[in-house]
């Protein structure tokens, strides 16, 4: 049996990189995790590069480990980014088919993308990805391949996300040091939100909010369309930091005692009780109370969801999310949908991993911490389906988005 080229979705986060490699099952057309894993980088801080060397040794390791457990080289590679150097604009381009055969072509479609690529991009930004969201012919909504078909006036729904040029080249140049190719890259929230909600949350109106270490990540999806997506710069490590800082103990006692014990609403304090925590030094141990350690988380998560709030109240899109779905590692803290519900008014939120029916794996991926990097594997799968492919040029391969339910463009902004 030909081997199965291996894609890996790397996901460049809080201090760590984190990845997932899978390959293309082509009889059961799933995609099939082979390996997972996510090491901690110092040079990388909210997403962004603060050190190449750093974070060319990690990416080496990473991704050097990644490929002798898979005994295989790495055959694409694609990077989710993030941050709050980018910018996500939705809008809308038209394109006249004048022609007397009227029918669809590609090249119609690319010129109606063109079209709604054409607006006001800050200096020193370019565009990082395109996400084509549907397209209508004579005003007939919810085509998601119009090739092919006839028309007179074809119109595109796009989602832009524009970065930093000087942070997206220095991530580049991490990640090509070591001899790797990047042949995509996105802005991680979009594949992400893109495989954690359902059609029908995307289609009544949904919040998608990526609870990071370092960085929050919002997304609105309303009538089944990204309308607006945002990073916030930080994250749930401001309450390993209070915890520290209250509690007199190392970052990584305090951020074990917040994964292993702490809660943000007083109804999952099931039993009042004493957590033992190191002193400084290591030297000795004290016991506080659990409910000491709620007092010091609450107020903390409570501020970051009102500015999660903020950030909706600001999209212009406040009043549209009836729903929402918190993932990212923060989303494992016990009561944070509860806050979600309390805070951002919204009727129901939930917990959300990528969809199992989108992937094949074992259950310790289907983890929120994996959420981005397999939602990136998912994304690319097109190019993996491909034996021809060449990398960088997404427009030639536009079946599986097709499959997902749209038509989308990266832009390979590093020239693939
Ligand atoms: N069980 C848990 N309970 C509460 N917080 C958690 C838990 N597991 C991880 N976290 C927090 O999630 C954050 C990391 O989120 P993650 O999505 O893994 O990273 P990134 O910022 O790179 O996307 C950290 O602040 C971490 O402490
Ligand atoms: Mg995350």
């Amino acid at each position: 049996m030909a081997k199965t080229s291996l894609i890996a979705g790397l996901d460049v986060g809080s201090g760590k990189l984190t990845c997932i490699a899978a390959s293309h099952d082509a009889e059961t057309n799933t995609l099939q995790v082979r390996s997972g894993r996510s090491v901690p980088c110092k040079g990388i801080r909210g997403g962004m590069v603060s050190d190449i060397q750093e974070t060319s040794a990690a990416v080496r390791h990473l991704l050097g480990s990644i490929e002798r457990e898979c005994n295989q080289e790495i055959s694409n590679l694609f990077v989710g980014v993030r941050g709050a150097h980018l910018e996500s604009f939705s809008n809308h381009g038209t394109y006249n088919i004048s022609r007397l055969d009227k029918e669809i072509t590609q090249a119609d479609m690319n010129l109606a993308i063109e079209n709604a690529k054409a607006m006001p991009i800050k200096n020193d930004n370019e565009i990082i990805n395109v996400l084509t969201q549907g397209f209508s012919i004579d005003k007939q909504r919810g085509i998601t391949n119009p090739e092919g078909m006839e028309g007179s006036l074809l119109e595109v729904d796009v989602h832009i996300t524009t970065g930093s040029s000087t942070h997206i080249n220095n991530l580049a140049k991490a990640i090509q040091r070591p001899g790797y190719k990047i042949d995509g890259t996105f802005y991680g929230l979009v594949p992400l939100a893109d495989t954690v909600l359902t059609q029908e949350e995307k289609d009544i109106g949904a919040l998608i909010l990526d609870l990071g270490g370092e960085t929050m990540s919002v997304g609105i999806y309303i009538d089944g369309i990204l309308k607006f997506s945002r990073d916030i710069p930080y994250g749930c490590d401001l309450i390993t930091s209070d915890l520290s800082r209250l509690l007199h103990t190392s970052r990584q006692n305090a951020k074990e005692i917040k994964e292993k014990y702490g809660v943000s609403f007083p109804t999952f304090l099931d039993e009042e009780g004493e957590i033992p925590v190191p002193s400084l030094d290591g030297r000795s141990t004290h016991n506080i109370k659990k409910s000491y350690v709620l007092d010091i988380i609450q107020p903390r998560v409570e501020e970051l969801i009102e500015e999660v709030g903020k950030c909706v109240n600001a999209s212009g899109y406040k009043d549209f999310p009836v729903v929402g779905v918190v993932t990212g590692g923060g989303s494992l803290m016990p009561g944070i949908t509860d806050h979600c519900v309390n805070i951002l008014g919204l009727k129901e939120v939930r917990r959300g991993i990528v969809q199992r029916d989108l992937i094949t794996s074992d259950d310790e991926f289907f983890d929120p911490q994996y959420s981005t990097a397999m939602a990136l594997t998912l994304y690319a799968l097109d190019g993996a389906s491909y034996e021809e492919y060449g990398g960088g040029n997404y427009e030639k391969h536009s079946s599986f988005f097709g499959k997902l339910g749209k038509w989308m463009k990266g832009v390979d902004i590093f020239g693939g």
